[in-house]
């Protein structure tokens, strides 16, 4: 199948959790064709796309958001309230446990002080780039949306300040690959103790939150920009 995967899931955002299952990146590499993505990570197309029909095959959940139907300044405030709300109140604590577990366990798993390390990279990176969506490419986009023009910084264009956008989104990607890759998957070892089962339970709930909010922006607020710049 040719179609993007990024797309697919802009159709039917319940398939996200088909290619989380496979471990076919819809985010970043979200224009990637399905067979593509599928023959990269050596799995059967055919499986997938049955998985993928089983998942279409589901009622369509009640709290999900019809993303297509929402105006742009509707769509940022779901990011805002949503994703960004989630790591604004999660970053600095989840800091505080990865170091806490990297502290108690370091001498057995070395590994624990490179993962906090690690997230704290994360943490600043993402941080930087959630204020410059929140100060400058939201409001622009919500000035745009309703007719107005760009602020006078951006020069009439938004295509490279995307294009910074997408790639610090291609950073935090990297970051959520170096943790599972880390953490074998967030799998807790026998040994593990319950902070440290903890710190696994929320760092995989942050990629797969990550995941959905990169992919919100790259498929379809950032192609709504570029829409709207064309104008
Ligand atoms: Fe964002
Ligand atoms: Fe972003």
């Amino acid at each position: 199948m040719t179609t993007p995967v990024g797309r697919l899931v802009a159709e039917r955002p319940g398939r996200s959790e088909v290619f989380e299952r496979f471990g076919i990146d819809y985010c970043c590499q979200g224009r990637t064709p399905l067979g593509e993505a599928c023959s990269a990570r050596g799995l059967d197309e055919d499986a997938v796309m049955l998985a993928l029909a089983e998942a279409d095959a589901q009622p369509v959940s009640p709290d999900e958001p019809d993303y297509g139907s929402m105006t742009t300044a509707q769509l940022i405030d779901h990011i805002v309230q949503v994703h960004h709300g989630f790591l604004w109140q999660e970053l600095a604590p989840l800091s505080v446990l990865a170091h806490r577990v990297a502290a108690a366990h370091k001498d057995a798993h070395p590994e624990l002080t490179k993962l906090a390390q690690a997230y704290d990279f994360l943490r600043e990176d993402i941080e930087a780039h959630m204020k410059k969506e929140e100060e400058m490419l939201f409001p622009a986009l919500r000035e745009l949306s309703s007719g107005r023009t760009l602020p006078h910084f951006f020069q009439g264009d938004l295509h490279v300040p995307l294009l910074v956008l997408e790639g610090d989104h291609e950073r935090v990607e990297q970051s959520l690959r170096f943790f599972r890759t880390t953490t074998g998957g967030y799998v807790a070892p026998a040994d593990a103790c319950e902070a440290w089962r903890a710190l696994l339970v929320r760092l995989h709930r942050m990629e797969r939150d990550l995941h959905r909010h990169v992919h919100l922006e790259n498929e379809i607020l950032h192609q709504r920009a570029r829409e709207l710049t064309r104008r």
